[in-house]
């Protein structure tokens, strides 16, 4: 049962709620502050927050108009200083919560505002038009934004155009995902969903792609329309990344991962870089060693592929691939006798039976990249139990305004 209630706030979550601590057990109240005393509508563990009667003195006015309405951000409220703090300590916390070695820990590098060229956004077409933005937190209900602080402004500024290009062959009701990728040659629209166009509204769709002049739209996984082959660089080499592909989520500071990583390969004539994609890191790395890229998503390994063959002037060393479910069946320690050097960049589960392997491997450079801490810390502390060392670990916040952080660790 619902009731109001008056909370202190103790301190931020993991999420990035505030939490309150009651004789019942925490409260997660979500844009409030630690050391804040507000009053919200309590049910069970979670509230709404009504009002904040004694503000934190970090507490600021949010950049967004739809801040707290939207579910993209949850931190803008947050003065920089507090926020920047808060979240490196997301990550020291769970180094030391696995016994790591804290005092490793580099200066944290922090993406500028609009500067992500990646976007999931949900839409749906209703009786007053598209709508296009995020879902409310904790609900299905699409926020039609009217702007974004994150998203970079040539993504911004086309949401009009988006929106006119789902008009055409979305039908009423459903609501789809849509990933848009900033690429050179224009954004890259791949929409997902419980939809099948008809014939005729995939040739409306196609003229709009033409008309407003996106580089490619998919449906499902069917291309609808390519006039320009989407193309993104990795250093000087250029790649075209399959529909919706993962691509690091903001340009400089996959550039400064990058850095880090090429730098502790710098003397590994072989690497392995597990967890490839379409070759953020392995095409970096094969200026300089020879590497073998494994990846379970056949698209984006075919990207990686092709990549390195069209780009033969780079004067790259030999990029061999592999299709691998790494989870299922990791490069074994035999294996991975090869290479001495290894990177593996893992999605949010991280790569546990992985790292146990490498553990066991006489493989003397390891650079792990992850976007969450909590299995990042423990698939180091696998590591470090079995001899290596932890020399670096570099918070990368390329999730503005969120409770995601990136790091790279070097051991
Ligand atoms: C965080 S992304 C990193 C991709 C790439 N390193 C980059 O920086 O662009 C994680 C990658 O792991 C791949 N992946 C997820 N689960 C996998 C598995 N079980 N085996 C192999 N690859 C997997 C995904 O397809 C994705 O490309």
């Amino acid at each position: 049962m619902s009731k109001t209630a008056t909370l202190t706030i103790d301190h931020l979550g993991a999420r990035g709620d505030g939490v309150a601590k009651t004789d019942a057990g925490p409260v997660f109240v979500p844009y409030t502050l630690p050391g804040e005393t507000v009053t919200a509508i309590a049910d069970g563990k979670q509230a709404a927050l009504l009002s904040v009667k004694t503000p934190a003195a970090v507490r600021i006015e949010p950049v967004c108009v739809h801040f707290e309405t939207c579910g993209g951000c949850s931190l803008q409220h947050m003065g920089e200083d507090a926020y920047r703090a808060w979240k490196t300590g997301l990550l020291t916390q769970a180094l030391a919560a696995r016994g790591l070695d804290t005092s490793v820990m580099q200066p944290a590098r922090f993406c500028a505002p609009q500067s992500r060229r990646r976007a999931v956004f949900s839409a749906i077409s209703t009786e007053k038009g598209v709508l296009l933005g995020f879902q409310q937190a904790a609900s299905n209900h699409v926020v039609d934004i009217t702007e974004c602080h994150v998203i970079t402004p040539e993504i911004d500024a086309a949401r009009p155009t988006i929106k006119e290009l789902l008009a055409t062959f979305l039908p009423a009701g459903k609501t789809v995902h849509v990933t848009v990728n900033q690429t050179h040659a224009g954004l890259d629209i791949a929409v997902e969903g419980k939809i099948a166009p008809e014939d005729s509204r995939k040739r409306a769709a196609a003229d709009a792609v033409r008309r407003l002049g996106f580089a490619r739209l998919t449906v499902n996984g069917e291309i609808i329309l390519a006039p320009k082959r989407p193309l993104v660089a990795f250093g000087d080499v250029t790649v075209s990344p399959p529909p919706g592909a993962f691509l690091q989520a903001v340009p400089a500071m996959e550039e400064q991962m990058a850095d880090i990583v090429t730098a502790h390969m710098a003397k590994s004539k072989r690497v392995a870089d597990l967890y490839a994609g379409c070759g953020t890191f392995a095409l970096r790395l094969a200026k300089n060693s020879t590497v073998h890229a494994v990846e379970g998503d056949g698209p984006a390994l075919a990207a990686l592929d092709r990549g390195f063959r069209d780009n033969s002037d780079k004067r790259l060393k030999t990029v061999t691939v592999e299709r691998r479910d790494l989870a299922r069946r990791p490069l074994t320690a035999s294996e991975l006798k090869p290479y001495d050097g290894v990177v593996f960049d893992p999605p949010r589960a991280g790569a546990e039976a992985q790292v146990r392997e490498i553990a066991g491997s006489p493989v003397r450079h390891v650079a792990a990249i992850s976007c969450n801490p909590e299995t990042l810390a423990r698939d180091l502390a696998i590591l470090t139990e079995a001899g290596f060392t932890l020399k670096s670990v570099t918070p990368i916040d390329q999730f503005i305004w969120t409770p995601h952080l990136e790091a790279v660790a070097l051991l």
